[in-house]
């Protein structure tokens, strides 16, 4: 099945006095269930909008964007939170971890929006950060964590309401070399073992180097 299709999406930015920047010319994208792809390009091609589009924190100016065959509604915030507690989850370059909350806390948060009971919620989210492998740092916040381990923590996060689809932002982008292997290695493991979909935007060749398949896109056009 089709994870991911978009068609015909663009993006303009409308700024100042009506200036406007095209972000997304006329998008076509296939990705199929089980894919890892990555997206390069150089800074400002487009990669963070097509991702965020695809992942329903932005919505397009033009053509659309089907999950499992079915077009998102962006005009319908109620399936944008569906598609959001259900299918997908998002890692972010920046970590975006809630700072008052501890790691553990962090993870079961996305669970207690789909009601999961308390203890279900705490057993899910220990289960996951063991499995990231920060089991002992569980009551950390994330000023107490490494870039790295914070990285972690948000997959686990991204992980909490078992998606089928993972859209990261330059996971890998605001830690070190080694620390980003594990990362890699991380969602390698997830994508084999567990069938998850991965959308990765990269400047990291070694993210590349672990994709199925790498997509460049530049001036907003995807070019091969
Ligand atoms: N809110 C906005 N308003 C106006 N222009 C924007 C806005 N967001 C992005 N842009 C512009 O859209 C283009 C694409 O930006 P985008 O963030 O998708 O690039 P990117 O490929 O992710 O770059 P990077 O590798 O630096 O993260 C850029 O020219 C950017 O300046
Ligand atoms: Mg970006």
């Amino acid at each position: 099945m089709c994870m991911v299709k978009t068609r015909g999406l663009s993006k303009y930015y409308t700024f100042g006095s009506g200036n406007q920047v095209v972000a997304l010319k006329g998008v076509n994208l296939t990705v199929e269930s089980g894919e890892f792809v990555s997206i390069m390009g150089p800074s400002g091609s487009g990669k963070s909008t097509l991702l965020n589009i695809i992942g329903c924190l932005d919505k397009p100016t033009a053509g659309d964007v089907y999950i499992d065959d079915v077009k998102i509604d962006y005009g319908n915030a109620g399936n944008l939170v569906q598609l959001h507690r259900q299918t997908m989850g998002f890692v972010f370059q920046g970590f975006n971890l809630i700072s008052t909350m501890n790691a553990i806390e962090n993870v079961w948060y996305p669970m207690y929006f789909n009601k999961v009971p308390k203890p279900e919620r705490i057993k899910r989210a220990e289960e996951l950060l063991e499995s990231v492998g920060l089991r002992d740092r569980t009551l950390h916040l994330p000023s107490e964590l490494s870039g790295g381990e914070q990285q972690r923590v948000s997959i686990a996060r991204a992980l909490a309401n078992r998606p089928r689809l993972i859209l990261a932002d330059e996971p890998t982008g605001n830690i070190d070399s080694r620390t980003g292997k594990k990362i890699i290695d991380l969602m390698k493991k997830l994508n084999k073992e567990q069938g998850i979909t991965f959308i990765v935007t990269t400047h990291d060749k070694a993210m590349a180097n672990n994709a199925d398949r790498v997509i460049t896109i530049t001036d907003g056009e995807i070019v091969d």
